[in-house]
């Protein structure tokens, strides 16, 4: 029997990075999984590596996740293909930068719609199925700056702040509503995907780049994508159930200091 054995799970933001390892590990340990990205072909592509391993415990769409009829449609067609969802992983994301003088409002609003509004549409469009489903488990990707600020990160520091506090009314309102529904929020520090990128350019790219992200973190490593990982197929788990509202830093201690 695996960890996530019977649960079905739909993830935006597939095609790579952690919702790709996401679905990887999720499926290893016995779940049916739907990857979504705007990225159709590298969601695709995911899940076509996903069932060769695992025959028919992988699908995929093209989802945009700003996009209300994106929602609809990929929520009907992974209900069909899985029979259900019992999991939903609000993990699409993008990351900038500025600061309250550098901002623009179209990045601003940019960063809010992916990474804030789709979460709440996203959402109140998937409890339907998550109540037919139940147990359920909404796992919501924050980060370690939705928690600890950055001069130049004005927009993403709000948004996944907001996805913070978003995903404990969320917990407290099917909790109060008797819903067997649990949401929980993950944040990670710098974690091994290509949404660093930029930031390890910005310190001189390569080793040099990284190792001025390395110094901030205790742990003295980047995160891996597997780290993220285990915290979602636990809150993804049974094994989670009595936890709600809760937020998981997956920081090598840096939000400590
Ligand atoms: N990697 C890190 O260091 C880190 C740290 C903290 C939090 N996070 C969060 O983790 C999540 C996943 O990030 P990642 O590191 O895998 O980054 P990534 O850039 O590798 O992957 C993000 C995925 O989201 C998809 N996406 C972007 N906009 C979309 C949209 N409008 N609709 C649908 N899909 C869209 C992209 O196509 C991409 O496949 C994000 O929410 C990010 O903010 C990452």
């Amino acid at each position: 029997m695996g960890r996530v054995n019977g649960k079905k799970v739909f993830i935006t933001g597939g095609a790579q990075g952690l919702g790709a390892c996401f679905g990887r590990m999720l499926a290893d340990e016995g779940a049916t999984v739907f990857l979504t990205d705007v990225n159709a072909e590298g969601a695709e592509k995911t899940a076509a590596e996903i069932a060769k391993k695992h025959p028919g415990k992988a699908f995929s769409a093209k989802h945009d996740v700003t996009n209300k009829d994106d929602w609809e449609a990929a929520l009907a067609a992974a209900d069909k293909a899985m029979g259900g969802i019992s999991v939903l992983i609000n993990n699409a994301g993008v990351g900038g930068w500025g600061s309250i003088e550098t901002e623009t409002l179209e990045g601003w609003r940019w960063t809010m719609n992916i990474d804030v509004d789709a979460i709440f549409t996203g959402t109140q469009l998937a409890m339907p199925y998550l109540k037919k489903s139940q147990p359920g488990s909404i796992i919501n990707i924050s980060s370690v700056a939705g928690l600890i600020a950055s001069g130049n990160m004005l927009a993403y520091n709000t948004a996944k702040s907001a996805v913070w506090m978003m995903s404990k009314s969320i917990a407290l309102h099917c909790a109060s509503a008797g819903y067997d529904i649990r949401c929980n929020s993950v944040h990670p520090v710098f974690t091994r995907t290509p949404i660093i990128d930029p930031l390890v350019a910005m310190g001189g790219g390569g080793e040099q780049g990284e190792a001025k992200l390395v110094r901030q973190i205790p742990l003295k490593r980047l995160g891996e994508p597997e780290d993220v990982g285990y915290a979602v197929l636990y809150l993804a788990s049974d094994e989670s159930r009595f936890v709600t509202a809760a937020e998981f830093k997956i920081d090598g201690g840096i939000t400590a200091q």
